[in-house]
Parts: structure tokens; sequence; C-alpha cells
């Protein structure tokens, strides 16, 4: 059984959305195993997101992820990395398919409501950047 990271962004935690985000990933078979509100720096944001180091939008997207808490979570599930991105829709909302998160919440290509971990290497940074195995429950 396959597990990948989630980060529910500023934007969204800002208006209240956590619960109807919840709601698509368990509606889409995926359990919630991990979850906990934390205000990043832009210096832990831009740790986290290192691989985008180089591009253009790189200080604004570490800014925007230190503007307001986030909710970072481990969902658990079949195939649950690219079943979340299926759920997550397309990074420029202006693209997402109907009925995904970024279709209904998201409201540009940077503030755009949801992370999730590409790949399971990704997967497995990504959770040990948040989480302790103690605080993985299955
Ligand atoms: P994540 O799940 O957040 O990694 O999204 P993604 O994999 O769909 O997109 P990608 O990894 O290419 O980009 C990471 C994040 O950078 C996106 O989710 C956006 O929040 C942000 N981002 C990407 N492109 C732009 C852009 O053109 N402008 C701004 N401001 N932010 C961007
Ligand atoms: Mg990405």
């Amino acid at each position: 059984i396959e597990r990948t990271l989630s980060i529910i962004k500023p934007d969204a935690t800002k208006r209240n959305l956590t619960g109807k985000i919840n709601a698509k990933f368990e509606e889409a078979g995926l359990r919630i195993v991990a979850q906990k509100r934390i205000h990043l720096s832009a210096k832990q944001a831009g740790q986290f997101y290192a691989e985008h180091a180089e591009r253009g939008f790189y200080g604004e997207l570490c800014e925007f992820m230190a503007s307001e808490p986030v909710v970072v979570q481990v969902l658990e599930g079949e195939g649950a990395i690219l079943k979340n991105r299926e759920v997550m829709g397309a990074t420029n909302p202006a693209n997402a398919a109907e009925g995904t998160i970024r279709k209904e919440f998201a409201l540009s290509v940077g503030e755009n409501s949801v992370h999730g971990s590409d790949s399971p290497e990704s997967a497995a940074r990504e959770i040990s950047f948040y989480f302790s195995g103690l605080e993985l429950v299955g």
C-alpha cells in the first residue's frame, strides 16, 4: 500500500477549506494516516521546495508557503501518489478537470490550494521532511 505527502496550502487554510479538501481525499479512497497544522518559515519552505530553486517563481513560492499556516498530511491507498494527483488536478486551475480540488478551489497557478508528491522517491523524502515514523498511524 502506497503513501504520499500532501499539503493543504495557505490560500486554502486561510479560506477554511481544510474539511472540504479532506472530504475529496476520503471520497477518492485515500486515508489520512497523519496530519498536522504548521506554520513554515520561508527558510523551511525553501528547503522543502529546493528542487525549484532555479525557477523564476521560487521566491514567490517560498514566501506564499510561509504566509499562513499549512496542513501537512500523509495519504495512504492503492496507487496513492497518482490517485492524489488526479484528485488535485492540473497545477494551473485553468487547466484542471471538473471535480478536481484545484478546479473547485485554486485561485491561480501559484495559489493552487494543494501539493502532492510526484514520485515514490519524492514521497519518501517529503514524508520524512515533516513526519517521524511514530506519527504515521495506518
Ligand atoms: P506541487 O504538487 O505543488 O508540486 O505542484 P505541481 O507538481 O503540480 O507543480 P510544480 O512542481 O511544477 O510546481 C510546484 C509549485 O510551484 C506549484 O504547485 C505552484 O504552487 C508553484 N508554481 C508553479 N508554477 C508557478 C508559476 O508560474 N508561478 C507561481 N507563482 N508559482 C508557480
Ligand atoms: Mg511538484
